[in-house]
């Protein structure tokens, strides 16, 4: 998945200042206890991370714990484990993934929101090729129909469990800036159709929802911050303005610091163009142009990769940086009003993309300098990147 393109410019990015740690919210490990005694119902008019502490599931512990046993220093072993109790998003990327979904929501305690991406629309990922889907342009009622209905379905049945879900990442921003691109032209209509469905349909009591909303670096430059806010305003009302929409996602598998000033990318020759030199800049003038276009304007930030910056050339590449550092963990100690809380959506050490050539789905982004190699198919584990985000976390494990 990512941004790609000419349309997406030079990016910027903004430094990441660490948080106080001290404030962050205590990790829990696993519990036996599953959900709440009765049903939940969630408040999207209100930061509800401030009363759920973001689940660490299952899958990417799993993932995590057999990295760890592949670690032969005692020392960096241990602290791999740690990162199994992190809060992050399982992404159900394919209709067979739902049942991942569903297997993972057994031991959700009471106080914890366990976090899901909604990712699969037809023709997914049209500006780039390392995360096209299963869906292509056409099979728009198999994505309402296998895949939202029966995300629905296992929401309804856990209804005493709460849900953050973010919806669709990189898909309207891309409608936004790559209608150059024929493959996004020949998607458009159904990914605004696909993430209208998606809102109506998910749009249930204990469930909160954040729209994709790229990074600052994509829809933060001048010419694109209205139209980007009106592109995800007008799929919102289409949606019928659904009640547990709460904002944004932003820099979702990004790279960009919250609030590192000036930002990465600021003293680049086309920086004068893009005021969002950071994230907390971008989701506060993005969230202006929301509130205009009559959208609700709150976010969450991805955090999980963000640690190390200085490493891209240009702020559009996105796939694997090398050198890269796990990120801020889950809190809602943001500094922020906009922003509720700094989440881990892309769960580090699953790739972005491959760095094979001759590979079907290999995009030349993930063969840039600054890219780790090699590096397995999107979504799968690198193990080598795995342990250097480790190594270069900030802050540190
Ligand atoms: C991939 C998905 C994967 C997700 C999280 C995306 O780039 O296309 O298959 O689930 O990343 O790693």
């Amino acid at each position: 998945m990512k941004l790609t393109t000419s349309t997406l410019l030079s990016l910027a990015t903004a430094a990441l200042a660490a948080p106080n740690p001290t404030h962050t919210t205590p990790l829990k490990p696993r519990q036996a206890s599953h959900g709440c005694p009765s049903a939940v119902t969630l408040d999207a008019k209100t930061n509800v991370f401030r009363q759920y502490t973001l689940h660490a599931n299952n899958f990417y512990r799993s993932e995590v714990e057999a990295a760890a046993a592949q670690i032969s220093d005692p020392t960096l072993a241990a602290k791999a484990l740690k990162v199994a109790d992190v809060g992050s998003f399982l992404w159900i990327d394919t209709i067979a993934n739902i049942k991942r979904f569903e297997d993972n929501l057994v031991d959700v305690p009471c106080d914890h929101i366990f976090g899901a991406v909604v990712y699969n629309l037809p023709g997914r990922d049209c500006a780039a090729k390392a995360s096209n889907g299963e869906l292509r342009t056409g099979e728009i009622n198999r994505y309402k129909y296998d895949y939202i209905d029966k995300i629905a379905e296992i929401i309804k049945k856990h209804s005493n469990v709460a849900f953050a879900l973010v919806i669709e990442p990189d898909s309207l921003p891309n409608l936004v800036t790559n209608s150059d691109v024929q493959k996004c032209r020949d998607a458009a209509r159904e990914y605004r159709e696909g993430v209208a469905y998606a809102l109506r349909t998910l749009n249930l009591p204990n469930v909160v929802m954040y729209i994709d909303a790229g990074h600052g670096g994509w829809l933060g430059w001048d010419s694109n911050l209205r139209p980007g806010a009106e592109e995800l305003a007008s799929v919102y009302r289409s949606a019928g303005s659904p009640s547990q929409v709460r904002g944004i996602a932003t820099n979702v598998a990004g790279w960009n610091a919250w609030d590192l000033t000036p930002g990465e990318f600021s003293r680049a020759s086309d920086a004068q163009w893009n005021q969002c030199q950071n994230e907390k800049t971008y989701v506060e003038v993005f969230g202006r142009y929301l509130r205009d276009a009559g959208m609700p304007n709150h976010a969450i930030v991805d955090t999980g990769r963000n640690g190390v910056q200085g490493l891209r050339k240009e702020w559009g590449n996105w796939c694997n940086i090398n050198g890269a550092g796990f990120g801020q963990r889950f809190t809602t100690n943001t500094g922020s009003e906009l922003c509720d809380a700094f989440v881990w959506v892309k769960p580090g050490g699953e790739s972005d993309g491959t760095s094979d050539p001759s590979a079907e789905r290999y995009d030349s982004f993930c063969g840039k300098e600054e890219s780790f190699k090699p590096s397995p198919e999107a979504g799968q584990w690198n193990q080598a990147y795995f342990e250097m985000l480790l190594r270069n976390a900030n802050p540190p494990f």
